[in-house]
């Protein structure tokens, strides 16, 4: 039987418009949440990702704020404008678009946003947080993938989980979130010897690579769920993940389709920790 499709148009939608209830009835008190979206750059990918963020802030009922700026901009200039917004009340959440050209240290630029405005979950306070298990912001991506494990009530307690990919901002989260929902986790990278060993154990498989067919059907245990955070194009251009997804959705229980899996999940929980993070200002 063909894998069932996790949905994250329909999930989003559906958690997008809680956000918009939390939104509205924020700003009935006289805060309306607003999230700074910083991009520093020419890249095209980036001002995709950008003007998605600004759109779906717009669309709930957040308010915005898009800074731009030249390639040029010194590391001590973008290091000011984050101090700036740390500052500015009507601003909750600040994100800072990566990657950051070359000549900006993009690891003390994180470091410089507020913990109580890192709405990305990438600041070490974040992190460390996430990792004790203590309340902070999670990272999209990986905060997303939960939700949608939770949408389909497949709970990661007792299941063995494979997360292939070690990234920052989503490898090691996935990780750390599946292990907090007391999953026992493998966490597999280029370094891996035999990939498939490890997937073929797995009752959830994560894939978080960043490169075309990194799990393929004979590497499916049959029944798995599968999470495809991938983005990648195919030969003819068309945007595809990381899974081979005719393959495994013959195979796994579930599987997240891209588009329309991961991707707006992610933007969805920015959305999320931006109305935490204004609920938390405003002192709710
Ligand atoms: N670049 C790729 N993904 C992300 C993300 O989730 N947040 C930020 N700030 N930059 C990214």
């Amino acid at each position: 039987m063909p894998a069932q499709l996790i949905d994250g148009n329909a999930l989003s939608r559906q958690l997008r418009a809680e956000v918009a209830e939390r939104a509205a009835a924020l700003t009935a008190r006289g805060v309306r949440p607003g999230l700074a979206v910083v991009l520093v750059g020419d890249n095209p990918a980036s001002a995709v990702y950008v003007r998605n963020k600004v759109k779906a802030c717009a669309d709930s009922g957040l308010h915005s704020v898009l800074e731009k700026y030249e390639a040029t901009l010194t590391e001590a200039e973008l290091l000011a404008r984050i101090e700036a917004l740390n500052d500015d009340p009507a601003i909750h959440g600040i994100l800072v678009q990566l990657p950051l050209p070359a000549h900006i240290d993009a690891h003390k630029v994180i470091e410089a946003i507020s913990p109580d405005k890192d709405v990305d979950g990438f600041h070490v306070a974040s992190a460390g947080a996430l990792m004790v298990g203590q309340p902070g912001f999670r990272p999209c991506t990986p905060y997303g993938c939960m939700k949608m494990l939770e949408s389909i009530g497949v709970s990661p307690k007792g299941k063995h989980a494979v997360v292939i990919g070690r990234s920052n901002i989503v490898g090691k989260p996935m990780a750390m979130l599946l292990l907090a929902a007391n999953a026992t986790v493998t966490v597999c990278h280029s370094a891996t010897p035999d990939l498939a060993h490890h997937t073929r154990q797995a009752d959830i498989v994560v894939a978080a690579v960043g490169k075309r067919n990194v799990l393929t059907a004979d590497m499916v245990k049959p029944g798995a769920v599968v999470i495809d955070v991938g983005m990648n194009r195919d030969d003819a251009g068309k945007l595809c993940g990381d899974v081979d997804f005719a393959g495994v959705s013959e195979v796994a229980g579930w599987i997240t389709p891209v588009p329309g899996g991961v991707g707006p999940m992610t933007i969805t929980m920015l959305l999320v920790n931006t109305i935490e993070a204004a609920e938390r200002a405003a002192g709710i």
